[in-house]
């Protein structure tokens, strides 16, 4: 494996250009200050679907995705929950809970989130699973210069780190982070969870994308079975 210590305690790096296509991040250890934070140009989106595929042993809540706006915090969050078979998702501040899907540790499970302000329906994709779709926020995009962090949760517009317990932050490996600005078909979301064809993010593109880190989170080579 090649191993890329990204940066230590600070922002000193400025936001690369990364193709990270067969990459994956790897979040050693439990932090209150470890991240990986996204920029993009995009600043209306009155769609979105987020892919991403984790790998984690975490029983405990933890952030898989927060995008927060300087209108609020909870702008776009997929968190999983405590309880083994739920997530918690947030859309422009409304919280919605999904229930019933198998997350399995120590596995890459892959997750889609898509949600769009006409009908504020999101739905969450767990290994080719859908969830019942369920009603969140409407009438609104998702607006203002956007912080997209993986590894924390932010409770403050780029901050707002639990910093007592670490208790939401994310331990384990994280790759093909994909966000479009319109939600993705069910087909196009299976070609996703089947590592298959599916289109890039237009908003977010794992194999073409801009980011800071902060702490140990590394770059490693996406782990496959032999051939
Ligand atoms: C990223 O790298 C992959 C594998 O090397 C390559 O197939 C792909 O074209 C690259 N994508 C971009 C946008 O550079």
């Amino acid at each position: 494996f090649r191993k890329i210590l990204l940066s230590s305690n600070n922002f000193s790096q400025e936001f690369i250009l990364y193709n990270l296509s067969g990459k994956m991040f790897t979040f050693p250890q439990q932090t209150s200050t470890t991240e990986v934070r996204f920029t993009t140009q995009r600043q209306d989106m009155r769609a979105v679907t987020v892919c991403l595929r984790s790998f984690t042993d975490l029983k405990r809540e933890h952030s898989l995705f927060s995008l927060a706006l300087p209108t609020g915090a909870n702008g776009f969050l997929i968190i999983k929950s405590a309880q083994s078979d739920a997530f918690d998702i947030w859309v422009r501040e409304q919280h919605v809970k999904i229930e019933a899907q198998d997350f399995k540790l120590n596995m890459w499970q892959s997750i889609c989130a898509t949600w769009d302000a006409s009908s504020g329906l999101i739905q969450l994709w767990l290994n080719g699973k859908p969830s019942s779709k369920k009603y969140t926020s409407s009438g609104h995009s998702i607006n203002g210069p956007m912080i997209i962090v993986l590894g924390q949760d932010q409770d403050s517009y780029g901050g707002g780190f639990d910093t007592k317990q670490s208790f939401q932050s994310f331990v384990g490996m994280m790759e093909d982070v994909h966000m479009w600005d319109y939600t993705l078909s069910p087909c196009e979301i299976q070609g996703y969870m089947d590592e298959h064809y599916y289109p890039e993010g237009n908003v977010l593109n794992w194999n073409s994308v801009e980011f800071q880190s902060v702490g140990r989170v590394l770059i490693e080579e996406k782990l496959r079975a032999c051939n």
